[in-house]
């Protein structure tokens, strides 16, 4: 078995690379001292195990050697420290803080320098050996400990180790005692190592993942390496297990009986992501037998694409980073259970462990449930980019020893794991020499997997092409291996005829990410586009309480950090609390692995397989028939099990005949036929909606009513009662109202923000230079033109001469209840960037707090972020329309709305429809005080409900990281016309005005 070369040559040493000489363990760049070789994880045997997690005794230290040893041996006293559980992070347990930067060290670059100031824990457990416990050999393992740890056991010393993410094993036999063991564990906040470590991530010391002590038996497993092939063309697979010692392997349901060291080719069914078949089987060897769980599958590059089994593979991924509200990285198995899960949920079929190994046991539930797995090394030195990678580790042979001894880590612990298909050398470390020594190592010891890594656009260490935040031009370019140059020929030839993969894109920060449909459809066009991971799976936001028990999240700065990156944390599909943000109920839907296409008028259904390996016989296909969002006849397609990249086109049924006239949709949903590990029968997988027969809007009054004078200063129209003097509407048919006027104003998202190192157009800042949150509205005139009720207003910035100038024209119906308000919009000068939002705000008492809508639901959507809204009549209160971005900023609106009501609870309330369709937004608070707030629980509800009811939204896109909006989903500067009709629901029982009058 290998271990790392833990010394370089003398002569391997530039000039300005002399020895690092007389550091302390936790400044020296070795990586470890008295640790045993990396080797398999293997969650159990029928050798005894004990666990070491639960509560330890605790101290923190300012410096690295504030205190001395004495700690360490077995007769102190600790009873007055503190208790901290382990796993934990001790900043999140009341001793310091977390802190959070994205790419700087919160230090000096000076490396391998730290500075004085050195957060120092030190853990102290007592504990008895269990009942029987054998002599001889034990292991004592730690699964993850940030960042430095020394370690002693019964008093004596150990020894040392860096690479938090990574496991550290000590042989402890000959030291242990059947009773009153003393382990003490001293852990540095910096080491040498966090130069290593510059993830994007809060700052989290501590022994954060599983203490273990393993008894090694006599003739017990060393390590093992599990070689199991699949060949698609004959459908066979080819087992050969290494193991030290040796033994023998049994599968019983392949009828494998082998010695370890001998290959056997059976037939067998392969294992992949979307069909993740696992044999279970058993190594036995002299003194201990594991469990095992074999995958058969073959991973190549093959023309230039990456198969699995034979097969192109499309990754529908995420970036995940292991955190928990609560616990930071140390993250329970439930919670990596649930994770995956959520995931399966919403079609994800691939993780990169950004930016470090996960916690061992993930990779058995990626095996179980099926994942594809880039496992990534823990290593970024991404804060050398801002000193000019000056001294950047990955380029200094006197690091070089740290860095093969985490790619060995990695690759020996995780090696025999069907769903790591990829293996990454880590993130953001520019370029250098020990990149290619760590590739050397790694495909030395496996071959049978590709490499990744992002960050050296020459390609020299790697078997995929690899980028980050690439726009879509960029990427339909390289999907056409045609992408420029990078200076080498004969590197960029290479890369050419590499795969390509995003291994991030769409980032999920606050509102969004929008633009990932378009992206679907290149990875769907372009082989060579094997598809990406969004960046990234959950926000870290840290869970805090207000003093009344409020619970709200932290994001950088909220712990006093002096140097902070804000809520560049929190970036995630998912809310800090696990709950999946509108995000990913948009990508769930782009990436559904079987399209559902047609004509509904024509009464045709489109349906394609498009998983790589799984045929459709485990789906059922369900139709509806829908007349104005209420389903009036439903059934089940007969679909036939296509295989992978099969389709078909099939008759829909006819359709009932109509009991009321209006819109009418088919949605055709794909659900699970059955219980599967990971979800129930009936969940949905794809959906689509095909339109019958059109939507009509509401026609103009056909019987006008006429303006006139009510008493003291009012206009009165139909039902509508108006301000003389501003044409402002007070009433509406008894009901008050602050007036509609025109809005162009939505709280900046983080999109909108932009990041300073994207090159487009960052429109939060221009937006707000131009003052659109502060626009001011002259009234030009309030004229009677034949009856109806024209008001001009000029709305307008101060200090500019742009405006808008728009015109409100309202006319009633002698016999309707409804206010109609005709809406143009002229604009005025040179507007030279597009607009948040183009609409009419309106604000109605705080007791309307019911919505129901006819249109796109039930969660938000913009123009890039829609593809998830479905049409269909959906209620919920106004509190729910709100998505609780961990920075507030503008949410919430629903797409396509034909009409919406706001009601009391006694039914009664205000009923808006449009022509056309309008985006609907309801909250509580202005979008002024959504501006204003930094954490949710700034947001306090006020006495009025806040409606906008728009003619357009500006897309979201994903500049808070990557490109910004798609010039087709920008709301540009032009004249536009638009209409509402507003009216009163007298009660829920009887019809609405729009069902009345049609
Ligand atoms: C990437 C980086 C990630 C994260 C992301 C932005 O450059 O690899 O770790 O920082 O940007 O959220």
């Amino acid at each position: 078995m290998s271990t790392p070369q833990n010394d370089l040559a003398q002569n391997d040493l530039a000039q300005n690379e002399l020895p690092y000489r007389d550091l302390p363990y936790y400044e020296d760049v070795s990586p470890a001292r008295g640790t045993t070789p990396p080797r398999a994880w293997y969650a159990s045997s029928d050798a005894a195990r004990l666990s070491l997690n639960g509560i330890w005794r605790f101290r923190l230290s300012p410096t690295a050697t504030a205190e001395d040893d004495a700690f360490a041996r077995r007769e102190f006293d600790a009873s007055r420290w503190a208790e901290l559980p382990v796993p934990a992070h001790w900043v999140l347990h009341g001793h310091g803080a977390p802190a959070y930067t994205n790419t700087r060290y919160p230090f000096p670059v000076d490396p391998p320098h730290l500075p004085t100031e050195n957060p120092t824990g030190d853990h102290r457990l007592v504990f008895d050996l269990p009942h029987g416990w054998e002599g001889g050999e034990s292991l004592l393992r730690f699964d993850g400990v940030e960042s430095c740890a020394r370690v002693w056991l019964n008093g004596e010393e150990l020894g040392t180790f860096k690479g938090s993410r990574l496991p550290h094993e000590f042989e402890v036999g000959r030291q242990l005692r059947p009773r009153g063991n003393v382990l003490a564990v001293r852990v540095h906040q910096w080491s040498s190592g966090t130069y290593l470590e510059d993830q994007d991530q809060w700052w989290l010391p501590g022994i954060f993942r599983d203490v273990t002590l393993l008894h090694r038996p006599e003739g017990a497993v060393r390590d093992f390496f599990v070689h199991a092939s699949y060949d698609h063309t004959d459908g066979t697979g080819t087992l050969l297990v290494e193991a030290d010692p040796g033994g023998r392997l049994t599968v019983p349901e392949l009828g494998i009986d082998l010695a370890t060291g001998e290959p056997a080719t059976v037939r067998v069914e392969p294992w992949s992501a979307e069909v993740p078949r696992l044999y279970a089987a058993e190594l036995a060897t002299p003194g201990e037998r594991v469990p095992l769980r074999i995958g058969f599958r073959t991973v190549a590059v093959e023309d230039g694409v990456l198969k699995v089994n034979g097969a192109r593979v499309l990754f529908r991924g995420v970036n995940r980073h292991e955190f928990h509200p609560e616990h930071g990285r140390a993250v329970d198995a439930k919670t990596m259970r649930r994770d995956l899960l959520l995931m399966k949920q919403h079609n994800i079929n691939a993780v990169r462990t950004s930016h470090y190994p996960p916690h061992p046991a993930f990779l058995d539930l990626c095996d179980e449930l099926g994942m594809w797995v880039i496992d990534e090394c823990d290593l970024e030195t991404h804060g050398f980019a801002i000193v000019g990678w000056r001294g950047n580790p990955v380029d200094d042979a006197r690091w070089t020893p740290a860095l093969l001894d985490r790619a060995s880590r990695m690759v020996e612990r995780d090696k025999n794991h069907p769903s790591v298909v990829l293996w990454s050398l880590g993130n953001e470390c520019g370029t250098g020499r020990g990149l290619g020594a760590m590739a050397d190592l790694i495909r030395e010891r496996d071959a049978d997997r590709p490499l990744h890594y992002e960050g050296d656009p020459s390609c020299t260490d790697v078997d995929v092409h690899s980028r980050m935040y690439a726009g879509h031009a960029e990427v339909e370019q390289i999907g056409r291996r045609t992408e420029s140059p990078w200076g080498d020929r004969e590197l960029d030839e290479r890369r050419r005829a590499m795969p390509f993969l995003l291994c991030e894109y769409a980032h999920a920060m606050g509102n969004g990410p929008g633009g990932l449909l378009e992206y679907q459809r290149l990875f769907e066009t372009y082989e060579r586009c094997q598809g990406g991971f969004v960046w990234e799976w959950i926000d870290h936001g840290i869970a805090r309480r207000t003093v009344d028990g409020e619970r709200w999240f932290a994001y950088g700065g909220d712990f006093g950090e002096e140097l902070h990156d804000g809520n560049f944390v929190c970036d995630g599909l998912l809310f800090p609390d696990r709950t999946p943000s509108p995000g990913l109920i948009e990508y769930k839907k782009v990436i559904e692995p079987v399209r559902i296409s047609g004509d509904g008028r024509a009464g045709t259904v489109r349906i394609a397989n498009r998983f790589n390996f799984a045929d459709l016989s485990g789906l059922s296909f369900l139709w509806y028939y829908e007349v104005q969002g209420v389903s009036v006849a439903h059934g089940e397609l007969a679909v036939p099990p296509l295989g992978p990249g099969e389709s078909t086109e099939l008759k829909l049924p006819e359709p009932p005949a109509p009991e009321r006239p209006g819109e009418a949709l088919w949605t055709v949903r794909a659900v699970l036929a059955d219980d599967t590990a990971w979800a129930g029968a009936g969940h949905e997988i794809a959906w689509a909606q095909l339109p019958a027969v059109p939507h009509v809007p509401a026609p103009p009054p056909a019987c006008p009513a006429v303006l006139r004078k009510g008493e003291g200063n009012v206009l009165v129209l139909g039902r509508g009662a108006f301000d003389a003097a501003t044409g402002a509407l007070r009433y509406l048919d008894g009901f008050e109202v602050v007036a509609p006027r025109l809005d162009v104003w939505r709280a900046p998202t983080d999109n909108d923000e932009g990041a300073e190192w994207q090159p487009d157009e960052r429109y939060g800042t221009i937006w707000r230079g131009l003052g659109l949150h502060r626009m001011q509205h002259r009234v030009v005139s309030v004229r009677d033109a034949d009856g109806e009720l024209v008001v001009r207003t000029r709305v307008a910035p101060a200090s500019s001469d742009l405006a808008l100038d728009t015109t409100f024209r309202w006319t009633a119906d002698q016999r309707g209840r409804a206010l109609r308000l005709d809406v143009s919009v002229v604009p005025e000068g040179d507007w030279w960037c597009p607009l948040p939002r183009l609409g009419v705000r309106l604000g109605v008492c705080g007791s309307l707090g019911l919505a129901e809508w006819y249109g796109g639901g039930p969660g938000e959507a913009y123009p890039d972020t829609r593809t998830a809204s479905r049409i269909g009549r959906w209620t919920l209160p106004v509190d729910a329309l709100q998505t609780p971005y961990v920075r507030p900023q503008e949410n919430g609106a629903r797409a396509d709305v034909r009409w919406a009501e706001l009601r009391r609870e006694d039914g009664t309330g205000l009923r808006i429809e449009g022509d056309p369709a309008f985006w609907f937004t309801a909250r509580r608070w202005t979008s002024e005080e959504l501006d204003a707030a930094a954490h949710t629980t700034d947001l306090r509800p006020g006495p009025l409900v806040w409606i906008n009811v728009d003619h357009g939204q500006h897309g979201i896109g994903s500049q808070s990281c990557g490109p910004g909006v798609l010039p087709q989903h920008r709301l540009a500067v032009a004249p536009a016309s638009f209409s509402f009709a507003f009216s009163t629901v007298a009660t829920r029982a009887g019809a609405t005005w729009g069902d009345e009058d049609r």
